[in-house]
């Protein structure tokens, strides 16, 4: 079977069964407070939650879709069997209940009966897991006898903890609830032989998930309170390429159709073999796809956020391309497009755009190759005695070039030199505790770029940190700050919730005080000096005796609106900084508040 035929059959049991089909949204969620879509369920959150009626919209609360999905957090494991940053998920729902509503037993039966009479997989190789209770929550009996009902042997039901049978919210707030997972046994042959092994074993892929059924009945409050929904729901989600290769009898989803044209045009191009060279082909071939797709929901790349995805993902194209000996634009992207765009027309309408976008990204870390290439050149010329070459200054290259390590290990190589990989890790931890002293998480990828961000994003918690005691009062205190690519977050002792004017006239505060174009000095002072001068301190005993303080305001007339003790970095003027906006106001803790706020260019 084919990925057309499986979307198709899919679409078409669930049409049949009522259900009414509808397209996949966009990659960038509606929520701005998430990423991008990782799930089916996400363009239907508010009727999820209760809060509109699916009737209202669809005509229907029985629904089901083939969504484009994005997993940033499976970046580093692409090139195994089973990860993709992009990839598709079928789902159906059932959303409220009124006679025509179903919940676990419908979910159940309909995933049985499209499993066992549609794909005719063997019902005796299948286990399911089920929620066995946990935090208040009890074990999901229900499911039990209804896996029972269906045939499923006792020891083939399987009770999990909360960490792989709770499912959701996406983001820290929203709707959620047990789940119940179907696997399937593909056999001793993929097995580990060990007497446990069955799903989510450790050590082997023999039992593959294939089918996740979320009893949605909770939402998990900003308190981080489960509380009872006032409907039921079902969001279910099959990983698709995964089915398609198990319904293939193959082990990775690289040697299903949807990649096959572009790995042969990859092995006619490089005249390498897939099989010698599986990540840099895998590596490839994912993030081609991805790119398009993100390019195709008109993401750009950038240094923050679905951007900074894009970003990482083309270059990491380019690299592997390197590595194989691509060194040109082989028209993958066309086969990308031919393979989808049926299902999603937006490629094909877009395609200039897309591969507009793509190669600008692609030229730009040309140049930044090029630059790094030539300071690189000149360290080897240098070392030419020792053959080998430093951590520090590996570091220095990719900290101020954005030269990634492979490459720079690559070319080394080559040349017959060594390199100091202890060295360069160590400089990189030495970097990332200096980042962290200043509160701030280091960005993975290309450094210097990622890092005028990260220091757009420290200046911006200053404003903010004195825009919220001037609006709540001094009693405001910063309780901790983390800074990733794409926002910042806050902190702060406060008793009560923000109200949304409160939001605003910080909002307010911070976006005057960029536009009013301030400057930002740093002094090294003593601690004692600095307290002295009024800057804001938090954690104070792990202060060193010599402290940077950060001053922003205005020189000319000595008027500052933030002086803060702070390891950096931070920017030269406020105007840099762009658009303040707060994304989420929240509990964090017990008399803490916590912000969420971005910077965007308008
Ligand atoms: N939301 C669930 C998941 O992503 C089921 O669709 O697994």
């Amino acid at each position: 079977m084919n990925s057309q035929e499986l979307r198709d059959k899919f679409l078409s049991y669930f049409k049949g069964k009522n259900h009414k089909i509808i397209k996949s949204s966009s990659l960038l969620p509606n929520d701005p407070s998430v990423l991008l879509t990782t799930a089916g369920m996400q363009q239907f959150s508010l009727y999820l939650s209760g809060k509109k009626d699916p009737l209202e919209d669809f005509e229907s609360r029985h629904l089901a879709s083939c969504q484009k999905c994005f997993r940033t957090g499976d970046i580093e494991e692409i090139g195994d069997d089973t990860h993709h940053t992009f990839f598709e998920m079928l789902g159906n729902w059932s959303i409220g209940q009124d006679e025509t509503g179903y919940f676990k037993e419908g979910a159940i039966e309909f995933a049985m009966d499209f499993l066992v009479n549609e794909l005719r997989l063997d019902k005796s190789r299948f286990y399911v897991t089920v929620f066995k209770g946990e935090g208040g929550i009890g074990k999901d009996e229900e499911a039990i006898d209804l896996w029972l009902k269906q045939g499923i042997a006792r020891d083939r039901i399987i009770e999990c903890s909360k960490k792989d049978n709770f499912w959701g919210p996406v983001s820290d707030i929203g709707p959620c609830g047990p789940c119940s997972e179907i696997h399937y046994d593909r056999g001793e042959e993929y097995g580990c032989g060990r007497p446990d092994c069955g799903p989510n074993c450790d050590h082997c892929k023999r039992v593959v998930e294939i089918w996740n059924l979320v009893f949605m009945q909770y939402n998990r409050n900003e308190n981080g309170e489960y509380e009872l929904l006032d409907q039921t729901n079902i969001d279910t989600g099959i990983g698709f390429e995964r089915l398609l290769s198990l319904l293939n009898h193959k082990n990775s989803s690289y040697e299903t159709d949807i990649f096959k044209d572009m790995i042969a045009r990859l092995e006619g191009v490089s005249q390498k073999k897939y099989e010698d060279n599986i990540l840099a082909f895998r590596v490839i071939a994912d993030h081609t796809r991805s790119a398009i797709f993100l390019a195709g929901d008109g993401i750009e790349p950038s240094n923050v956020g679905q951007g900074y995805v894009l970003r990482r993902i083309i270059r990491r194209c380019v690299r592997y391309s390197k590595m194989i000996g691509i060194e040109n634009d082989v028209g993958l992207g066309d086969h990308v497009i031919s393979k989808y765009r049926d299902v999603y027309p937006e490629l094909e309408e877009r395609k200039s755009m897309i591969y507009d976008i793509i190669e600008k990204e692609e030229k730009k870390f040309e140049k930044t190759i090029k630059s790094g290439l030539s300071v690189l050149e000149r360290l080897i010329e240098e070392e030419k005695d020792n053959k080998m070459i430093s951590g520090e200054k590996v570091f220095d290259l990719y900290q101020s070039y954005g030269f990634p390590f492979e490459l720079t290990e690559e070319i080394v190589k080559e040349k017959g030199f060594g390199l100091d990989k202890a060295g360069f890790d160590e400089s990189l931890k030495k970097h990332q505790d200096l980042s962290r002293a200043g509160a701030e998480k280091k960005f993975g990828g290309v450094g210097k770029d990622a890092g005028v961000e990260g220091a757009k994003l420290h200046t911006a918690t200053h404003l903010l940190h004195t825009a919220l005691r001037k609006v709540l009062g001094e009693s405001v205190q910063q309780m901790g700050s983390d800074i990733n690519i794409e926002r910042l977050r806050f902190d702060f002792a406060h008793n009560q919730k923000m109200t949304p004017e409160e939001v605003k006239k910080v909002e307010e505060l911070v976006n005057e005080a960029i536009k009013s174009d301030l400057i930002v000095k740093k002094e090294e002072l003593s601690l004692e000096q600095a307290l002295e001068s009024g800057a804001l301190a938090f954690f104070k005993e792990k202060y060193p005796e010599v402290v940077k303080v950060w001053t922003i305001g205005n020189p000319e007339t000595g008027e500052w609106f933030s002086k803060e003790i702070c390891a950096g970095p931070h920017v030269d003027k406020t105007s840099e900084l762009g658009h303040f906006k707060i994304i989420k106001e929240e509990s964090s803790s017990a008399g803490v508040r916590r912000i969420k706020a971005i910077l965007t260019k308008e």
